[in-house]
């Protein structure tokens, strides 16, 4: 039928058409490809494992179904399906946005409002609060795939500490488990693991591991026993197991849909937590699948040769996506609404995984906060955990879609999210790191993490590590601002990274702007994107204050008139722009970990011209006390 804003119509499978406005903005879809406008792309919702995502790509790690369209008028969008979705926004004609699926079951949410700041705020209320992390998980995390012995990690721990270069966590990737299996550790490295936890905590690290979605196929391996004893994995048609190679070889597939396999993988977590572990990243949940028994045999013989004398790669010609080669057709989960085929509930795989965690954390310490994070996602997971955008490459372009993709998420309730800084796959350069840490200081999220043989990007590996320092420190510096903001958003259904024009919506040249961005309440961001940049262009809607930051304590203020400017932004220097009116706390001393930094005494840079206040939110960081009212205080300065 026709609704006031489009046409739905369901004889071929689901079908939604709007007309689209020259003028219309259309906004949302999270973790999706190009840029913060959406118009003039095809976008598919199917989470797919895909490290090569150039701008050709459709279909990333997440599906995120919701839109904004914004014009004179603005709608909002939420289409609840968990399968496969297309949006076609001004593809295949500029003026139609169109959103298809296979079967005509589904959710379709209307939301009016008075600007799209306003939409995304009412949809938030819709699917709850976003994810809290502990403070400490605001921190800086170095993470690498290729750590692997005790002193593997330990070394890394000491080139920071060694080199007075703040750092928070250390990500522990597939090697630190005995032969990739789920929950257990490897016993020659790690002897004594909860002894080595508590090591780590000592010099102000929380170890942080990794947990993938498939669980290793070997008798005698508890979990495994366990899972198939209870019909706890996902089964074929005949009911046998369905096996998926991943990272251990042969593997099988926790049915999360099934609330009973849920709670029980979930509780799995207990075994790392009793360890002392408070953070962990789930990962391979899409789930990506490198190649099934029931593929042909030759292609399953060229894969399984490769994997076996290590020349798998993700990207090979044999290796068709498992949604291509039918792969999700082969397994069923038993969910609450009775058995389903797996691709036509595709998308919600990485978001119950990760809920079977958070509701594990729960029963585990109900007063605590953990750390944790899914790369894959569905609208509904932001309850739960935070993302990280997947495998990007150190490209310049990368850095610029981890720009224009956070608003995106925040629309969607991903609050807490980043990107591999440095990019995971090829080889970074200083240049580009820096560029990189200089924009990811402003991500909750803040992980540098790279790839099996590439280049090293530890950022003690590189000359002149003052550049470096002075950066990371001025995350640390940056805390309470970003944690307050980071809270406020999340207790408000608010967004702490927003496009421009969400609070300049008569300027016509904010609407535009798609690589400058708001975080929080005061302040504005410019991040330098390109290689070899010594500045760039930076257009302010209104008068503002920059501050350029050579260190956190080496600052230089100045006032910039409305308009285009171009802003000189040497390689090892921050500017940011102070909104008038508005304060940005600052701890002055910073410190090596988030514990060392006094969220009480704090500097109050500026731009007042006659009154300026601020709302300050700080709690202890790991309890849930959100809403004593202890947490708030308001600072206030006047020009007189
Ligand atoms: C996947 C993850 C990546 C990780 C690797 C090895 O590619 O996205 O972050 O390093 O697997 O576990």
């Amino acid at each position: 039928g026709s609704l006031p804003i489009g046409e739905v119509s369901t004889e071929d499978g689901f079908r939604f058409t709007c007309r689209l406005e020259k003028e219309d903005i259309v906004y949302g879809l999270g973790e999706a490809n190009r840029g913060l406008n959406k118009r003039g792309f095809r976008y598919v919702s199917s989470c797919t494992d895909d490290r090569m995502h150039t701008e050709t790509i459709q279909a990333m790690y997440a599906a995120h179904n919701f839109l904004i369209v914004a014009g004179r008028e603005s709608v909002g969008l939420f289409f609840d399906y968990p399968a496969r979705m297309v949006f076609d926004v001004g593809y295949t004609r500029m003026d139609t946005l169109a959103v298809t699926c296979q079967r005509a079951d589904l959710d379709l949410y209307v939301i009016t409002g008075e600007s799209p700041y306003d939409i995304v705020r009412q949809f938030r209320r819709l699917i709850g609060p976003s994810y809290i992390p502990p403070k400490f998980a605001f921190g800086f995390g170095q993470s690498r795939w290729g750590y692997k012995t005790r002193a593997d990690f330990c070394g890394v721990v000491d080139g920071y500490r060694k080199n007075h270069l703040p750092l928070d966590m250390l990500y522990l990737d597939i090697d630190y488990m005995d032969h990739y299996k789920d929950f257990t550790v490897n016993g020659e490295e790690f002897p004594d693991f909860p002894a080595f936890v508590a090591e780590m905590k000592d010099r102000g690290i929380y170890l942080v591991p990794i947990i993938d979605a498939g669980v290793k196929v070997e008798k005698g391996y508890n979990i495994y026993d366990e899972g198939v004893e209870k019909r706890y994995f996902c089964q074929r048609a005949d009911g046998s197991d369905f096996v998926a190679a991943v990272w251990p070889g042969d593997t099988h597939f926790p049915d999360v849909l099934n609330p009973e396999a849920r709670a029980w993988f979930g509780d799995q977590y207990r075994i790392l937590t009793d360890a002392g572990i408070e953070a962990f990243w789930n990962d391979m949940n899409e789930p990506s699948i490198f190649y099934t028994p029931e593929l042909t045999a030759q292609t399953r013989a060229q894969l399984e040769k490769a994997f076996q004398d290590g020349s798998y790669t993700p990207n090979m010609p044999a290796r068709k996506k498992p949604e291509a080669r039918g792969d999700y057709e082969l397994f069923y989960h038993r969910s609450i609404a009775g058995t389903v085929r797996h691709d036509q509930v595709h998308n919600l795989y990485g978001f119950n995984m990760t809920r079977a965690a958070g509701e594990a954390f729960e029963r585990i310490d109900p007063d605590r906060r953990f750390l944790m994070f899914s790369r894959s996602s569905y609208i509904g997971m932001h309850r739960y955990g935070g993302i990280w955008t997947g495998d990007n490459q150190s490209w310049w372009a990368h850095l610029l879609l981890n720009i224009r993709m956070m608003p995106s998420l925040n629309m969607c309730g991903f609050l807490y999210s980043g990107a591999d800084l440095g990019g995971f796959g090829a080889d970074t350069t200083r240049e580009l790191l820096l560029r990189w840490l200089a924009f990811g200081i402003f991500t909750p999220l803040m992980r540098n993490h790279s790839a099996l043989g590439t280049r090293r990007q530890e950022v003690y590996r590189f000359e002149n590590q003052d550049a470096f320092r002075h950066i990371i420190e001025l995350r640390y510096g940056l805390l309470p601002y970003i944690y307050s903001e980071y809270m406020k958003a999340a207790l408000s259904d608010g967004m702490y990274a927003r496009p421009l024009a969400f609070a300049y919506p008569e300027d016509e040249r904010a609407k535009r702007v798609e690589d400058q961005l708001l975080i929080g309440e005061s302040i504005m961001i410019a991040p330098v994107y390109e290689q070899n940049a010594v500045g760039r262009y930076v257009y302010l809607p209104e008068r503002m204050k920059m501050v350029r930051f050579r260190s956190l304590t080496d600052r230089e203020e100045t006032v910039l008139e409305q308009g285009d400017h171009y802003i000189g932004i040497p390689l090892e220097e921050v500017a940011l722009f102070i909104r008038p009116e508005h304060i940005l706390p600052l701890a002055e001393k910073g410190g090596q970990s988030v514990e060392e930094v006094d969220f009480e005494n704090l500097l109050l840079l500026d731009f007042t011209i006659e009154e300026s206040t601020y709302e300050y939110y700080t709690d202890d960081g790991y309890g849930k006390d959100f809403e004593n009212p202890a947490n708030r205080k308001v600072f206030r300065k006047s020009a007189k």
